[in-house]
């Protein structure tokens, strides 16, 4: 037997035995995670040097048709490495039972260190790019920060010029890996099918949806071809972790390539009801494609149960090779302390001074979200006329600030809605202001993050009230970026899941415009001792659950799913 540790982890090495375990780890990251191993004879050698390394270099040499390694993990766990080597303090289980037992401790505790993480979304930001809006790509860039491995997706580029594999670009760690779109896959996968059928339908806006056959059939050809295309770049011991709605079908695809890596799928946005997810033609294909995966990750507990119930409907065939197919409610999380950070130097800034002095003592109002209609922005515009009809004395005493980077704007809806809302902002406008003040100021352009976040330090009030939204992480941002001496107040809706966790918000419905009125009046009234109690409580929610510990947890619970079952199956939904 062979120990190979670092720190406390220690991985017991039989090389007699023959499981598959050692194919599952990555070379590269075990000479970096584990720099030395200790032999049976107690002779220790730096892990590029050792009989184990030798044996791993030997095997890949081989690529991947060689029968498997012979090695088998027995067990990691925090002991001193001398006591490891006498296998003394291992419980007798530990000493017989198959390494698959084992697996699940290796590389759950800190042995996942050792797969390659490949990341894919439809959108993928470049280090050098300008970052994607929406709260999607400043997860991944998070993850990835701190965990390197591959970022896979659309390079946000249409070119008819076709190229069968990736553009690849490797910085700090991190390799990005994109494909250009054509016009047409672009027209049906992108603009028609993801945004113009599954985007409403997932919002629970199904009078919205135009569903076109030609269009579904794209989506999934395209798919296809990212799967083609990132099947080529794998490795054996990668762990893929896929992203979003546009990408549904993605892990079929690839299992129908035959790629057995635990793949698994987490979904940003919310999932309607087994109803209004059902009415869409040819749901079928979608349900079944969510049986290819290990593990699907959802930000709600209700969501959770609406997407087991749709799957129940139909016969869905689990991701084979012996394992599970679960469904996870894990909300995501911001990182929280880095943004805190930002909104500390941000207040600091030239701009956050300028808007500052710019309010002339006013309150500031905020509110920060992609142009969309299941943000509810009308409504929210809506709310501030209320407010300032039904409660005057608040005139001239705020300023709210909507910023509003545009998206999606060949989209008809999306048109739609921002003539609206320009019309929508002057109509308030134009009603209420004075000579030196107006009550609504929308910005209809990108703020960079370092900036926001010191606008939000400064705001009384955060007004983020979507009609659904999968998480909203800016209404997190918000609470990260106060000051904890003097807190704003968060006005949430309560169809967003970040309600969940920030349930000490002043939640709304944001049908109702008279309700977000009042909410913003007594936010705007509320005494220093409320509002501090309440951020209190919101804050150590994030703090227990940050981006970091979102990741670990869903990469835990993927590879255990995808650890072939060797008990009876669990339940879907956990
Ligand atoms: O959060 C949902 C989402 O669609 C993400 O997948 C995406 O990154 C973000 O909104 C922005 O949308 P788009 O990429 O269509 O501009």
């Amino acid at each position: 037997m062979t120990v190979a540790h670092r720190d406390g982890l220690a991985l017991h090495f039989d090389c007699h035995g023959t499981t598959e375990t050692l194919t599952l780890l990555n070379r590269h990251r075990f000479q970096a995670s584990f720099p030395q191993v200790v032999a049976a004879n107690g002779n220790a050698h730096d892990a590029a040097d050792s009989p184990i390394w030798r044996r791993m270099n030997e095997f890949s040499h081989h690529g991947r048709t060689l029968p498997r390694s012979r090695f088998r993990v027995y067990r990691a766990i925090d002991l001193p490495v001398g006591e490891m080597q006498t296998g003394k303090h291992l419980p007798a289980r530990s000493r017989e039972s198959p390494a698959d037992e084992y697996l699940e401790q290796a590389f759950i505790e800190k042995g996942l260190l050792l797969s390659r993480l490949i990341m894919v979304s439809n959108r993928v930001t470049l280090p050098a790019g300008v970052a994607a809006a929406g709260g999607l790509a400043v997860a991944i860039s998070d993850v990835l920060r701190e965990r390197s491995g591959v970022w896979f997706g659309w390079s946000g580029k249409i070119s008819n010029r076709r190229s069968a594999s990736p553009s690849v670009t490797t910085e700090a760690g991190v390799t990005y890996a994109t494909v250009d779109l054509s016009e047409a896959d672009h027209l049906a996968y992108y603009s028609s099918y993801a945004n113009g059928t599954l985007w409403p339908l997932l919002h629970y806006r199904l009078g919205l949806i135009a569903f076109d056959h030609l269009a579904f059939d794209g989506y999934l050809k395209v798919n296809r071809n990212m799967a083609a295309r990132l099947a080529a770049l794998l490795q054996p011991d990668d762990v893929i972790w896929i992203h979003d709605y546009h990408l549904i079908p993605l892990g079929a695809a690839l299992r129908d390539l035959g790629v057995s890596n635990p793949i698994g799928f987490f979904l940003h946005t919310p999932f309607p009801v087994a109803e209004v997810f059902c009415s869409l033609p040819r749901h079928e294909i979608l349900l079944q494609a969510f049986g290819a995966y290990d593990l699907i990750g959802v930000q709600t507990p209700t969501d959770a149960r609406s997407l087991a119930s749709s799957m129940e409907r139909v016969a869905v065939t689990p991701p084979g090779f012996g394992r599970r197919n679960r469904i996870l409610p894990l909300p995501i999380g911001i990182d929280t302390a880095n943004f805190a950070e930002l909104a500390r130097q941000g207040v600091r800034s030239a701009d956050t001074s300028r808007l500052k002095s710019s309010l002339a003592g006013r309150d500031l109002i905020i509110g920060a979200d992609r142009l969309d209609y299941s943000k509810a922005l009308p409504n929210r515009f809506a709310a501030i006329a209320v407010l300032l009809t039904d409660w005057p004395e608040t005139r001239s005493s705020f300023t709210y600030l909507q910023i509003t980077p545009p998206s999606r704007s060949e989209v008809p809806e999306y048109q739609r809605l921002r003539r609206e809302l320009e019309s929508a902002a002057g109509r308030v406008n134009g009603k209420f202001a004075e000579c030196d003040w107006t009550p609504i100021r929308y910005v209809n352009r990108t703020t960079p993050r370092s900036k926001l976040a010191g606008y939000l330090r400064i705001a009384r009030v955060g007004l983020i009230t979507p009609f659904r939204d999968g998480m909203n992480l800016v209404a997190k941002e918000f609470v990260a970026a106060q000051d904890p001496a003097d807190p704003g107040v968060l006005v949430l809706s309560k169809f967003a899941g970040a309600a969940y966790e920030m349930n000490s918000a002043l939640l709304v419905n944001p049908y109702d415009t008279h309700e977000i009125a009042l909410a913003v009046r007594n936010a705007l009234k509320m005494p220093l001792l409320e509002r501090r109690k309440r951020w209190e409580l919101m804050m150590d929610a994030l703090q227990r659950n940050t981006v970091a510990t979102w990741r670990d947890a869903f990469l835990r619970a993927l590879t255990e799913a995808a650890r072939p079952a060797i008990s009876q199956p669990e339940p879907r939904v956990a």
